[in-house]
């Protein structure tokens, strides 16, 4: 008798933890949708050696405008930058691949004369 309870009892156990929920009825909208545009400005990346290390590691946070919003730098700025979201934020940036984009930032975004560093 003791048994039976104990297998009828794991069956309701069971059953219940099995049985479907109840779908959830979709919101009914009242009246019309609107919908706005917003500016959406995401740059294409210049095609230059190391674009692809550039993408996959510096637009996992934030987009690349981010990076072409920045004035022209010098190699030393950029390179202290890399080791920054590195750092700072935990890019994930191996220590090889930070003077390769450092090369690609200099493409993008480089000082080109003693006036443009910042
Ligand atoms: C793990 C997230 C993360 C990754 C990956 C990342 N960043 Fe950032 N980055 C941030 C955050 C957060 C800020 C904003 C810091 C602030 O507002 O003070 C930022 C800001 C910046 C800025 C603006 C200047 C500054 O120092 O605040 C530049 C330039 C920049 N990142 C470049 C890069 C480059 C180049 C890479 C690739 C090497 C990269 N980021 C990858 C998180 C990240």
């Amino acid at each position: 008798m003791k048994g039976r309870l104990i297998l009828l009892g794991l069956i309701a156990l069971a059953t219940g933890l099995y049985s479907q929920p109840t779908p959830v009825q979709p919101a009914t909208v009242q009246g019309s949708v609107h919908s706005i545009s917003l500016p959406n400005f995401n740059p294409e990346m210049p095609d230059a050696p190391n674009r692809d290390a550039f993408l996959n590691s510096c637009t996992v946070c934030h987009s690349a405008r981010y990076v072409l919003m920045q004035f022209p730098l010098s190699r030393t700025v950029w390179t202290a930058e890399v080791k920054k979201m590195r750092k700072n934020y935990r890019c994930p940036v191996p220590d090889a691949q930070i003077e390769k984009l450092v090369d690609y930032l200099m493409v993008v975004r480089g000082a080109k004369s003693v006036s443009d560093v910042h």
